[in-house]
């Protein structure tokens, strides 16, 4: 009885002591997040155990976590949902059924999920596309784009522009009856990626007519050059995305091979040729005072030009969009960026929206000061966060006005 007893206190005081993390002070419902924090991390334990046991590369025992909130298409009333193609990529498409006056708006959007993560049909992707759709009276076509491990860059960035590019055919609004004055991409994290890569590269394409009339980036991933910024530093522990399982998205974006993870863990993965796109990320020029606090700015340190040479994409501003040059900013359309206090992201969203801004382009930059990585994907069952939802009605409320 007592040895019973003290196993069973022994086994509550080790799951207390791997629930508990240190949740920030301002973030609301703490209790909440901690318990996403210790789900999210217990995945990522397994995913490593299976990994090193070699049963399943790390992304597919995550992917586990997309399957499980999988829906499939379903209809309401307001809005006709159905999975198809364009231009031989996977899309879910949001249409309508409120009669409209005229000419539609259109939601391009990508996912988020480190490139190797995620779905259109995800719950809560679901539920955020719909409501768009159904909020705006718009059009919205989310782009089930191919994943990591199995295909990496420029796979990825390819199938969510070639989804952009068949969309923006004026036939194809027309036949989807949307206002080629009115498309906008969006996307969240990596998704948010894609759509400002996407928004760039529109820019040189002489085939496409089209001009989109925005693009919003929520918590998005836009550079690989340095992976110590302050915002890397200070929330390298905090929920859902700390800074090793970010370098992982990144060196996986690339390649499953582990030396560019390691030379990206230390940060030592840009070869000195390259020395000239720091200062696209160069963050004691970039950063405002109160972001800098007291962190101390020191040169980049160098590594070996292998790496570069066997994986280029990482050093593509296709890939990382603050790489383009000042000059490739100009023109990029109206801009939401949304950042998030507690991200290791947060201080690339910073940047890019001060580097929008300098180059002449209108940005209206949300920072939520008590929000994380992600939380925008929050908004539905036991792990609904208020701040989730606000930040959900905020990018809702932008686009309505801004779109
Ligand atoms: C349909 O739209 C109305 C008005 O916006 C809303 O009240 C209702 O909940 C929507 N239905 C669904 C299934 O989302
Ligand atoms: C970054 O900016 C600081 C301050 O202006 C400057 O001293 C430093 O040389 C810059 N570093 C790079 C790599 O551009």
């Amino acid at each position: 009885m007592g040895a019973k007893l003290l196993c069973l206190f022994l086994a509550s005081a080790l799951l207390a002591y791997y629930i508990y993390t240190p949740i920030p002070e301002d973030l609301e419902e703490p209790w909440k997040v901690m318990f996403i924090t210790a789900t999210f991390r217990a995945m990522g334990h397994l995913a490593e155990v299976a990994d090193q046991l070699g049963l399943m590369h790390y992304m597919e025992t995550l992917m586990l976590i997309t399957a499980a909130e999988y829906v499939a298409p379903t209809s309401d009333e307001n809005v006709t949902v159905m999975d198809t193609e364009f231009s031989n990529v996977a899309v879910r498409l949001y249409l309508p059924r409120k009669a409209s006056d005229g000419l539609r708006r259109a939601v391009v959007y990508f996912h988020g999920g480190g490139w190797s993560l995620g779905h259109a049909g995800m719950k809560p992707y679901d539920h955020l596309t719909r409501w768009t759709s159904n909020r705006l009276n718009a059009v919205v076509v989310s782009v089930n784009y191919r994943l990591a491990p199995k295909y990496h860059f420029p796979v990825q960035f390819e199938d969510v522009y070639s989804v952009t590019k068949f969309f923006l055919q004026s036939s194809i609004l027309s036949q989807y009856g949307v206002d080629p004055d009115r498309v906008c991409v969006a996307g969240d994290s990596a998704g948010g990626n894609l759509a400002a890569a996407v928004a760039q590269q529109l820019l040189k394409d002489p085939e496409v007519k089209t001009k989109l009339k925005a693009q919003a980036l929520l918590y998005p991933a836009l550079q690989t050059l340095d992976l110590n910024l302050p915002s890397y530093r200070e929330n390298e522990n905090k929920p859902v995305l700390p800074r090793l399982l970010m370098v992982k998205f990144w060196s996986e974006y690339f390649t499953s091979d582990s030396s560019l993870r390691e030379a990206m863990a230390s940060n030592r993965h840009v070869p000195v040729e390259s020395s000239h796109l720091f200062q696209f990320v160069n963050w004691s020029n970039l950063l405002p005072e109160e972001l800098k606090k007291d962190h101390v700015y020191t040169s980049p340190t160098y590594g070996s030009s292998e790496l570069a040479e066997k994986y280029p994409g990482f050093l593509d501003p296709r890939a990382a969009p603050l790489l383009a040059s000042d000059a490739q900013l100009r023109g990029l359309p109206l801009t939401y960026v949304l950042t998030c206090e507690h991200d290791v992201l947060r201080d690339d969203g910073v940047m890019y929206a001060g580097r929008l801004q300098a180059a002449g382009v209108p940005v209206t930059h949300d920072h939520a000061k008590d929000a994380f990585h992600g939380v925008m994907m929050f908004v539905l069952g036991p792990a609904k966060l208020a701040v989730g939802y606000r930040l959900l009605n905020r990018y809702i409320e932008w686009l309505n006005e801004n779109l």
